[in-house]
């Protein structure tokens, strides 16, 4: 896409107005929920930057500054519940030792997910933070409801057979995966394909984006990209490794991408610049202020 309809679209994604008339690369997918017209805010283990990952009130901020969708790491229990959290093991975010799939969830229930950020960050410590339990999936989807928007995604998954289907039964169960209108209120994220194809068999509607670990700058081949697209509507590698050549050539190809995890104002801007259609982001009032700093140009 050459530098002027580059930026119609830019300000067309960013006013969340009629980018897909502009955009070939926009009109993607046939997903209802991927509003392709704005640039999404993804609120990376809640508003993170804020508050102890994967609490409430860490998901709880993310919506409140402006976040689009909620974004969820899932591990398994030893009795097959799926809980909130980043990590294999528990003694990164929670008062516990070893790993998630040795411990039922009565026993991760009793653990503190809250005291580690109070006493890492003490310019962010709230006392209300001290304490705080690890969540279930189905404990956040009913803490904010079917109306609100996840990016949920299925970290180890060959260390947990059957997530997959414990995830879409739960999803099913919540009405969070319906074709029509703006009910599919969910997207799955992972960076094993593996996984994302075992949910594209069991259902293909639900959007679906491949993470990808570059180790390197990333380079992307044509072949690649139309294989993403038999399964994928997005994909998501970490933003420093891409540049606007890369970011030109997946939108070309009709996929989002959704760089991660970005901090810092300027790197925001720039990806924007750069036509990305969204970023994972642990300070999601920071997005939303260069968004709308970008708006006002
Ligand atoms: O899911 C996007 C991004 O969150 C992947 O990295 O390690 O933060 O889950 P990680
Ligand atoms: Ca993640």
């Amino acid at each position: 896409m050459n530098t002027l309809m580059k930026n119609v679209c830019l300000s067309a994604a960013i006013m969340g107005i009629g980018a897909a008339a502009v955009s070939p690369a926009s009109a993607q997918s046939g997903h209802p929920s991927m509003n392709d017209n704005k640039i999404l805010n993804i609120a990376h283990r809640g508003g993170s930057g804020y508050a102890p990952e994967h609490t409430l009130p860490s998901y709880q901020l993310g919506d409140e500054m402006g976040g689009d969708y909620i974004e969820l790491d899932l591990q398994m229990t030893k009795d097959g519940e799926l809980i909130a959290m980043h990590d294999e093991t528990l003694d990164r975010t929670t008062n516990g030792t070893g790993l998630v799939k040795d411990y039922t969830l009565d026993q991760i229930k009793e653990l503190d997910a809250g005291s580690w950020f109070n006493e890492m960050y003490p310019e962010k410590a709230k006392s209300e933070y001290n304490g705080l339990q690890v969540q279930t999936l189905e404990e956040v989807i009913q803490h904010f409801g079917k109306n609100k928007h996840y990016y949920i995604e299925t970290k180890s998954p060959e260390v947990y057979p059957g997530m997959e289907e414990k995830l879409l039964k739960i999803l099913k169960d919540y009405h969070l995966t319906r074709q029509n209108g703006p009910s599919s209120k969910v997207i799955i994220q992972s960076f094993s394909e593996a996984s994302l194809q075992k949910v594209h068999e069991m259902n293909e509607d639900i959007p679906l984006v491949q993470l990808i670990d570059y180790k390197n700058k990333a380079t992307i081949t044509d072949e690649e990209l139309d294989h993403y697209e038999e399964y994928a509507v997005g994909l998501g590698m970490s933003f420093k490794k891409i540049d606007e050549e890369y970011v030109d050539k997946v939108r070309e190809h009709d996929l989002l991408i959704h760089p991660y995890t970005v901090l810092e104002k300027e790197d925001m801007k720039r990806l924007i610049e750069w036509g990305v259609t969204g970023m994972f982001t642990n300070y999601p009032d920071r997005l939303e202020e260069v968004l709308k700093e970008m708006k006002k140009k």
